[in-house]
């Protein structure tokens, strides 16, 4: 009997939790078979858009059911599916997810959680601010900073810099949440050659516009011209700007001078906010938390949750020194909704979404099950393997570092010898190509100046040193070949 006869025999809810039951055995199988072969899955599995040429079809007018439907899936998904949470995946800076966290996400799906404001969810939304307390505390930022969860570091970016808008606005004597920024100025956004591409997405999405900002660079891989900015500021006279501060660049995971700019800005009409996406986990390991001294000092902060937190996609958070700033950016009201002053949380009413997934369970259940030390010891794990990596590179005839390791991510490319930059370059690119195309191993290539460079970051725990060993056989028995 076809699904849609059946749903009419016997009426959508009686098929529907019929077909539920049946599938929780489908689904636990599922689960574990995805679970357990992660180490094992290929990184990126060849010909996967040939494999994905099915999925071009008409919309099913009866439907397979949910059993078929999920068997398809997981097919597809087996054919072409990035094992992005795996140990051989490199490429931006994605991390995996601990067991805690992995679960406890499954959880908030299967209870279908809601986390817009206390009525619909009330564990949901206590558990987020209660989560983003412990990271306030991990990361050593002020206790009074308020928090919220969203997609991701884009997102937390573009939380911070609402605020940091609303406050150019209120500097200025009007409201831009009510007013909009038709007729004034624009706001000064100065920052340095190592801003996110995402922020300027946010710019561009707030009316600042992409081409507003100011990067002074002191050399082709946008080093802090501290000296230029300074004088920036001096001309300014005084007069509101946003100061973004880069805790990690993706090219090599570098550091803007945190400290010193957080100060510069402090003597100045600053608004001061640090993008610490990858870059703010140095608070947590003594190895390398003087990269990011005094960020607690800043307005905003950004840092992401689905990088080196190691809790699933996805997953950002926004810290602000202003509460008052938040509610009045993402003011959300109507009759229907809680009142603004309800001593409830609506944390849909100081954030961009208002309805919103319980992100809150997979980061409360990874703090709770690891803790500060559990997770201290995941990034020193991460520092670990990417000096050891390094060595690797430093150990081979055919590949050469191109950057200090300063943090997790390796800036390297193939050198056999004998060849121009220019001639490497290419070679490099078409390298980076063929890499993915063998598909053991995902990472990216990028530039430092003019120069192409692999740059793999590493932020998985389940990433061991034979995989980073492995890497380097594979990229110089690929680059032999191209030879
Ligand atoms: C410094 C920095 N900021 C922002 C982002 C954007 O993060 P997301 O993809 O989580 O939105 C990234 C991503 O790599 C990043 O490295």
């Amino acid at each position: 009997m076809g699904v849609r006869k059946r749903m009419k025999d016997q009426g959508i809810g009686n098929e529907f939790r019929s077909e539920m039951e049946s599938l929780i055995e489908q689904l636990q199988e599922a689960l574990a078979d995805a679970i357990r072969s992660t180490d094992d899955r290929p990184a990126l599995p060849p010909d996967a858009d040939a494999a994905l040429q099915e999925l071009s079809e008409p919309l099913p007018h009866e439907g397979c059911g949910a059993l078929q439907s999920i068997k398809k899936l997981l097919e597809l998904n087996a054919k072409a599916g990035a094992n992005t949470g795996g140990p051989k995946c490199f490429h931006f800076v994605m991390g995996g997810s601990t067991p805690a966290s992995l679960a406890a996400d499954l959880l908030a799906t299967a209870y279908e959680t809601v986390t817009y404001a206390w009525i619909v969810s009330p564990v949901g939304v206590r558990m987020e601010i209660q989560a983003l307390n412990w990271l306030k505390e991990m990361f050593g930022l002020p206790a009074s900073m308020t928090g919220i969860m969203v997609t991701g570091a884009t997102m937390a970016n573009f939380v911070c810099l609402a605020a940091a808008r609303q406050w150019w606005g209120e500097q200025h004597g009007f409201d831009v949440s009510e007013t909009g920024l038709a007729g004034v100025g624009q706001m000064p956004v100065l920052t340095s050659g190592f801003v996110h591409a995402s922020t300027l997405k946010v710019l561009a999405l707030q009316g600042v516009g992409r081409a507003n900002i100011q990067q002074f660079c002191r050399d082709d891989f946008g080093r802090l011209d501290y000296p230029a900015m300074e004088t920036a500021l001096q001309e300014l006279d005084d007069q509101p700007a946003l100061m973004i501060v880069n805790a990690g660049e993706v090219n090599a995971g570098e550091f803007d001078p945190v400290s010193d700019m957080i100060h510069l800005a402090r003597r100045h009409n600053c608004w001061v906010h640090v993008d610490g996406a990858f870059g703010l986990f140095a608070r947590v390991s003594p190895r390398v938390s003087h990269f990011v001294e005094d960020v607690e000092l800043a307005d905003s902060v950004t840092v992401d949750g689905h990088k080196w937190l190691n809790v699933p996609f996805d997953s950002g958070y926004a810290f602000v020194r202003d509460h008052g700033l938040m509610s009045r950016a993402f003011r959300y009201t109507a009759d229907y909704l809680p009142p603004v002053d309800d001593p409830r949380p609506t944390l849909g009413a100081i954030g961009p979404e208002s309805s919103r997934r319980a992100r809150s369970f997979a980061v409360w259940a990874t703090l709770k099950a690891y803790g500060r030390e559990g997770h201290r010891l995941i990034v020193e794990h991460c520092l670990d393997i990417a000096q050891h990596f390094a060595a690797q590179v430093r150990d081979s005839n055919s590949l050469e570092l191109m950057a200090s390791v300063t943090l997790n991510i390796v800036a390297f490319r193939f050198n056999p010898g004998g060849l121009e930059d220019e001639e490497l370059d290419k070679l490099n690119q078409k390298l980076g190509e063929s890499v993915l195309a063998d598909g053991r191993f995902l990472v990216g290539t990028s530039k430092i100046g003019a120069r192409t460079i692999f740059r793999p970051a590493f932020s998985n725990w389940r990433t061991r040193e034979q995989d980073v060993e492995e890497f380097s056989r594979v990229v110089n028995e690929l680059g032999q070949g191209l030879l």
